[in-house]
């Protein structure tokens, strides 16, 4: 079996299976599930236009191509939260992407809109490697050590995480703007305490000239994160310990085989990589920089993308035959969190929009919302 053929079946299998098991977790009603694709299309496209200005569907690159050809905007968590801070007009925002995602589009957007996510189960594993019971424990063991860092969370992490970076004078980021909010946060701190993903604060760090030896991984699970007082003075940059078990799946020995098979091979890959990933590739970018990257290389280029599998399948398809564009991992690396916004959830979340019933809405507590849009806003006022 060819290898596009091998990916198309692997994906469509995944498919077949979801849609056996949408009521998993979160039932939806019996007309919703078995639905043939077209009529879910049709059904789509009509409540779609019912609608009309008072929706605005956005879209995640990582989102199936069942779902993304709906949404009128498509682009990174940066983009897709420009888009929420500035499209007042829609009465309701359709975020399909997954939870942080939605609860930022909510922090952003004006009190009239909602917003809505399909399916409630899609979260992300990285954002919920940081509690705030566990992130509250390690600013006072940190403060008892007499440090106090300029907490930076990523844009993955939870509203109540978010909120408690603003209330201590901190700021969000994200995979397109890590090291402009990294500069921000040491023009106002000797030390950086980066959330929740190390890969991605490890990375930032590095490639502004922070040496490893001058950055301390913080182990929730263990007494003072498991590092010396001494180590920790010493760091530049606390680094969470949380992970993306999609990117993290990258390897060096998967770089090395796709250059021998292909000598001219450019790697690209996502900043949740390791560390030892993204110094084997050739560059490294959000969801957004990768496409537009890969996009505007000259024909007749040879790429291998290191991030979701949704999104390198089309993208492969879309350069072809100009370009050509490899998965780094042959058996695709799925988000299967942002997977579980399925067309038969969209339709769902629709049709009761047109009849008059708002399902799955996102609405972050009022009482952490300015101190969680502050650190939203700080990072979107950056140049
Ligand atoms: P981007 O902001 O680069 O789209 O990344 C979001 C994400 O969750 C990557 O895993
Ligand atoms: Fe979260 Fe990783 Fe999925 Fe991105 S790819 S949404 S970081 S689990």
């Amino acid at each position: 079996m060819g290898y596009a053929l091998f990916m198309s079946s692997y994906v469509r299998a995944l498919n077949d299976y979801q849609d056996e098991h949408l009521d998993e977790r979160q039932p939806l009603p019996d007309g919703y599930v078995g639905l043939h694709a077209s009529e879910m299309d049709r059904r789509i496209l009509a409540a779609r236009d019912a609608l009309g200005d008072r929706l605005l569907i956005l879209g995640h690159h990582y989102q199936r191509d069942e779902v993304i050809r709906f949404a009128d905007a498509t682009g990174d968590s940066l983009k897709l939260s420009r888009f929420a801070a500035t499209r007042s007009n829609a009465e309701f925002i359709v975020f399909c992407g997954v939870h942080f995602m939605a609860e930022s589009a909510d922090l952003l957007c004006a009190p009239a809109q909602q917003v809505i996510l399909p399916d409630l189960a899609a979260g992300c594993s990285m954002a919920d490697m940081a509690a705030l019971d566990q992130v509250e424990r390690c600013w006072d063991e940190l403060g008892a050590a007499g440090i106090r860092p300029v907490p930076i969370t990523y844009i993955n992490s939870a509203a109540d995480i978010k909120a408690f970076c603003g209330e201590r004078g901190g700021i969000t980021c994200t995979s397109a703007n890590a090291s402009k909010v990294f500069e921000w946060g040491w023009q106002r701190g000797e030390a950086i305490l980066s959330l929740p993903d190390e890969h991605l604060g490890r990375n930032t760090a590095y490639c502004m000239g922070v040496p490893l030896d001058r950055m301390a991984v913080w182990d929730p699970d263990q007494m003072n994160g498991g590092v010396s007082p001494d180590d920790l003075r010493r760091a530049r940059i606390i680094l969470w310990k949380g992970h993306c078990s999609v990117h993290t799946r990258f390897s060096v020995a998967q770089i090395a085989t796709v250059r021998a098979e292909h000598p001219s091979v450019k790697v690209i890959v996502h900043p949740e990589c390791t560390w030892e990933v993204v110094q084997a590739s050739d560059e490294t970018g959000s969801t957004e920089f990768i496409i537009d990257r890969v996009s505007s290389s000259p024909p007749g280029s040879v790429w291998a993308v290191g991030t979701e599998i949704h999104l390198v399948s089309r993208l492969a398809r879309a350069q072809h035959p100009l370009r050509t564009v490899l998965t780094l991992d042959r058996f695709g690396c799925l988000c299967s969190t942002m997977f579980r916004v399925s067309p038969n959830h969209l339709l769902w979340v629709l049709e009761g929009l047109v009849a008059g019933q708002v399902r799955n809405r996102i609405q972050v507590p009022e009482a952490r919302k300015p101190a969680a849009r502050l650190a939203l806003e700080r990072m979107l006022a950056l140049p």
